[in-house]
């Protein structure tokens, strides 16, 4: 097993130089010498664009290969998640609800791109992303959509509505800007992101029976890269945002737990955290539009200048509660804790958070769910309105008969900053939480979900969040 570094790049690229047989693998290594590649927005790129017919040209390529053929279509899969028996070296090793979810895509990505470079046949192919933060692109993606296309997955593995173009995202399932706010990695602005937009586009995507919404199968459709693509890119977006956002340089785990690959030419490689902090420089990528990258060092840690610290100030007492298809209110007694969740609300180092523990389904619901706290009697729930704190969905966390991983229960949080003086306002004795199925637009419209199996919340509960200067 070779440890990738990019030494091995250099080394080879010198020899390159010299050697007149140029594999089209040792094309990009050229490349490290000069400008980084580009993951481009995929909404500005036409169906004749290189990187849409290469994109194509490669999956075919990759289908036809033999599924022992780590670089088959089938293989690269697999190594995010399969139902296919007989374990294979790097097979269901997708890294979700850990700290790794953001580091682990990024290497799987990386390889995946440099075989469909190869395939594709076009120097300096790289992944576009699917940017849905913007309104212009809560579709699928045109050239998903060509039934002629190897890019397309028929109905029911992705479900006809997406294919025509008649569904689209809701604005609230893609909201980036709660993660984006948050300045702590983990549990933090990683576990936030994975939460909204990534597991809600997979679950609204799938639903309960699609590909895009079963972690098994959802990297067999090649819309899955362009959703990781984009959720790679909203990582260094983070980053750049600075004010103490930095990856967790301190943790010896979180920077050396190596994760096995193959590369273009079947090699098989590990990688580890710090060989992926600074994307243009080690991985040879950049996104298009993106402020300059943060050039973060293994070696040279930067220790978060902030800790965060939570107290738990109210325990929902009642019933576990389950969600099916009909909205569920809990009401919350706030006795004599309403003038701290004020003060809280509005303070700039605390948080109110409502966390929801224990989350549980048998089987995958296919439904995200809106949740909207101090919502008054016989108001309609609006996502954009003041009562509104977020959206959940069960994709990795939290599903029984998901098999792949050990099973764990889903765990959310959310700020109540921006509802608590609305709420309070119309009700100061109670803190009523509304939890509603939400479904996908179709045709502009918000549609009716299907709840295909009930989730159980086991605890609900308030805390406030202290954020302190370090003192390390
Ligand atoms: Cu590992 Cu979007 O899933």
């Amino acid at each position: 097993m070779k440890k990738h570094s990019r030494r091995r790049f250099l080394t080879t690229a010198g020899a390159a130089a010299s050697v007149a047989i140029l594999g089209p693998s040792l094309l990009d290594v050229s490349s490290v010498f000069a400008a980084p590649f580009t993951r481009r927005d995929i909404g500005g790129l036409g169906a004749a664009d290189p990187i849409i017919t290469g994109y194509k040209t490669a999956v075919t390529a990759m289908k036809a290969l033999p599924a022992t053929d780590p670089r088959s279509w089938t293989y690269q899969a697999a190594i995010h998640g399969t139902h296919l028996s007989g374990a294979k070296t790097a097979w269901n090793t997708c890294e979700h609800h850990t700290y790794f979810f953001w580091s682990w895509h990024r290497m799987y990505l990386y390889f995946f791109e440099r075989i469909v470079r190869k395939y594709s046949g076009v120097y300096g192919w790289a992944l576009p992303y699917w940017n849905y933060s913007s309104p212009t692109q809560r579709q699928l993606p045109a050239v998903f959509r060509d039934s002629t296309s190897s890019l397309f997955v028929p109905n029911p593995n992705r479900p006809n509505a997406w294919n025509t173009g008649a569904a689209s995202l809701p604005a609230a399932h893609v909201n980036t800007s709660a993660g984006m706010a948050l300045i702590n990695f983990y549990p933090g602005a990683s576990s936030s992101l994975e939460g909204n937009p990534h597991d809600n586009v997979h679950v609204d995507i799938g639903g309960a029976t699609g590909w895009m919404g079963d972690i098994q199968a959802a990297a067999q459709d090649p819309v899955f890269y362009v959703h990781h693509s984009n959720m790679d890119r909203l990582w260094n977006i983070w980053k750049a945002q600075g004010g103490g956002r930095v990856d967790p340089l301190s943790d010896s785990t979180w920077k050396n737990t190596p994760f096995t690959f193959f590369d273009e030419n079947k090699t098989q490689l590990t990688m580890t955290g710090c060989d992926v902090l600074r994307a243009a420089e080690q991985l040879n990528y950049t996104y298009e539009g993106e402020p300059a990258q943060v050039k973060e060092y293994c070696l040279r840690i930067i220790f978060p200048p902030w800790v965060f610290q939570l107290v738990e100030l109210i325990r929902w007492p009642g019933p576990p509660i389950e969600l099916g298809p009909d909205p569920v209110k809990i009401p919350i007694e706030l006795k004599d804790m309403r003038q701290r969740l004020m003060s809280a609300a509005e303070s700039k180092t605390q948080t109110v958070l409502l966390k929801l523990d224990g989350v549980e389904a048998d089987k995958l619901p296919g439904v995200v769910w809106d949740i909207y706290a101090g919502l008054p009697a016989n108001t309609e729930p609006d996502s954009e309105g003041p009562y509104y704190v977020g959206s959940m969905s069960l994709f990795s966390a939290g599903v029984h008969s998901n098999m792949q991983h050990k099973f764990k229960p889903a765990e959310f949080a959310f700020s109540l900053d921006r509802a608590i003086p609305a709420a309070l306002k119309t009700n100061a004795e109670k803190l009523e939480i509304t939890i509603v199925p939400s479904g996908i637009l179709i045709n502009g419209k918000r549609s009716q979900p299907k709840v295909a199996s009930k989730v159980r919340i086991g605890s609900l509960s308030i805390a406030i969040e202290n954020q302190q200067k370090s003192t390390r």
